[in-house]
């Protein structure tokens, strides 16, 4: 955990934050032990802005890893992750633990299935316990 939050402190200071200044360092930790380091990078053309969290993810599968133990995200606020992002953890790191840190130390555990229910996927069936659809009549 140390070290993962290490590398997440460490990948803010990489940070690309011309229109926010909000710093937010993120680090991976894949079943082998690698750890993968992101930072959010702002465009000029705002909507093309990454996260931090996507930046460690993307990183980690175009380096060919697929499964993955644990996420630590860093901001000053101790922020969690946005609404694209839970969507990308869950859907591509499945129900790791993410951490939210801030700057003092102050941490938080969730896990990635409590941050997104029902997330989106295109093969419903194939996770039946976790994209639940209830009946409903209106
Ligand atoms: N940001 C992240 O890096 N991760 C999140 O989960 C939420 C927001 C970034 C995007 C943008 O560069 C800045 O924080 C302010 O929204």
């Amino acid at each position: 955990m140390e070290k993962l939050l290490q590398k997440a402190l460490d990948m803010r200071q990489h940070a690309h934050v011309p229109h926010s200044n909000f710093r937010v360092g993120a680090a991976l930790l894949a079943e082998d032990g690698t750890i993968f380091g992101g930072c959010n990078i702002e465009s000029d053309s705002y909507g093309l802005t990454i996260c931090a969290e996507r930046t460690a993810i993307f990183s980690a599968f175009a380096q060919g890893h697929r499964r993955f133990k644990a996420l630590v995200v860093v901001t000053s606020s101790q922020g969690s992750p946005c609404g694209a992002c839970r969507q990308i953890i869950a859907e591509l790191c499945g129900n790791i633990p993410v951490y939210t840190a801030d700057l003092q130390g102050n941490q938080s555990l969730f896990y990635a299935y409590d941050l997104l229910p029902h997330r989106f996927t295109l093969n419903q069936s194939a996770n039946p316990a976790t994209n639940k659809v209830y009946e409903t009549s209106i």
